[in-house]
């Protein structure tokens, strides 16, 4: 059974939802799954992962979400936010180690309208031509949308958090809705954005089902970027005593969606480096081709909180990109210091 279906996924791109299930529940270890998935990964980028150098511009956020250690409700949160001037700053650290991807990421902070982000996007388009700009900025409207696209960004980062209506509610307060942030991802796209959706493995609630609907919606949005981790619980939220997710659902997970889309971007997170220390590493082993170590100052970075214990691939200086090197020595990976568009 497990064979065939592995066989059906290399070959077709796409099971059945209770083959899928059966994947997703069966004890069986998965090193064949893990392996098959890695090297479809080989067979496209060979043995490089692409880097990406993440700035966190503010941990302020209008949104409550109940896993979220930033979230508006968590009156322990120190906030910050980063001027353009140290965000670019930011930039031209980051463009002096090698990066050629800029991943804006922020709370839904109401301080940055839409005006003062076209000014940062277009700055950094000005100076960075041969660079990729890829924003996180959460829930806007079309135009709002269009206008950062016209502005110079490339990419847009929105994890849809769950393709189950009924689970969405019970991650989300009521002003938040899942046909809402549906509509965004479907907008991004149109808009020419390549596109990355995503969701957290073992939040509360979260059945084999609702992974299941996750691994269809993937299937049928095709987008052009993954971004899975982990859950993980942060003390200061009202999730703060449900259990982390797991590991090897984790690396399970990387492994089917490499497989369904051999292309995709699919970054080994930081919640994933966080949950484990070798976490890093084994996602890449499991089909993982990107990681985004972070370009923030410091003060972003104690801040910049999500969950607890936080662990950060670091990029502050060449040194501790060459730690990151160093580590993916030890697999058998290179650096790529390309721009890794999707192809
Ligand atoms: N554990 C793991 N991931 C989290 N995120 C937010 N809070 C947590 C948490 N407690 C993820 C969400 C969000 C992304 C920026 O980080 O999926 O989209």
């Amino acid at each position: 059974m497990y064979d065939n279906i592995l066989q059906k996924l290399q070959t077709e791109r796409r099971l059945s939802g209770s083959e899928y299930k059966y994947l997703l529940e069966t004890d069986r270890y998965d090193e064949e799954l893990n392996v098959a998935a890695r090297n479809k990964a080989q067979e496209i980028f060979g043995n490089k992962v692409y880097i990406r150098g993440l700035i966190e511009f503010t941990n302020f956020c209008k949104n409550n979400c109940y896993y979220c250690g930033i979230r508006a409700g968590n009156k322990c949160a120190l906030r910050y936010r980063l001027g353009k001037e140290e965000i670019l700053s930011c930039c031209r650290r980051g463009y002096e180690l090698g990066f050629k991807t800029f991943v804006l990421q922020g709370g839904e902070d109401k301080h940055f309208t839409i005006e003062i982000l076209c000014d940062i996007v277009s700055a950094i388009r000005r100076e960075y031509k041969d660079c990729a700009i890829t924003v996180s900025f959460g829930e806007m409207s079309a135009i709002e949308y269009e206008k950062l696209f016209k502005a110079g960004a490339n990419r847009y980062l929105l994890r849809h958090e769950t393709a189950s209506p009924e689970h969405y509610a019970k991650l989300h307060p009521v002003d938040m809705s899942y046909e809402n942030r549906m509509r965004c991802l479907l907008d991004l796209k149109r808009i020419g954005f390549q596109t990355g959706c995503g969701f957290m493995v073992g939040s509360p609630y979260q059945t084999v089902d609702n992974l299941v609907a996750d691994l269809e919606f993937i299937g049928q949005f095709k987008p052009q970027m993954v971004g899975i981790g982990p859950f993980l619980p942060h003390k200061d939220t009202p999730f703060g005593h449900f259990p982390p997710g797991s590991l090897e659902m984790t690396l399970k997970l990387l492994s089917i969606i490499r497989l369904m889309e051999p292309n995709v971007l699919l970054p080994s997170t930081t919640a994933l480096a966080t949950l484990s220390k070798d976490g890093c590493e084994r996602g890449i082993l499991a089909g993982a081709n990107v990681v985004m170590p972070n370009l923030s100052p410091q003060i972003a970075k104690n801040k910049y909180m999500l969950y607890n214990n936080k662990s950060s691939v670091g990029a502050q200086d060449a040194q501790a990109l060459s730690v990151l090197q160093s580590r993916l020595d030890n697999i058998g990976y290179t650096i790529s210091y390309a721009r890794g568009d999707y192809n």
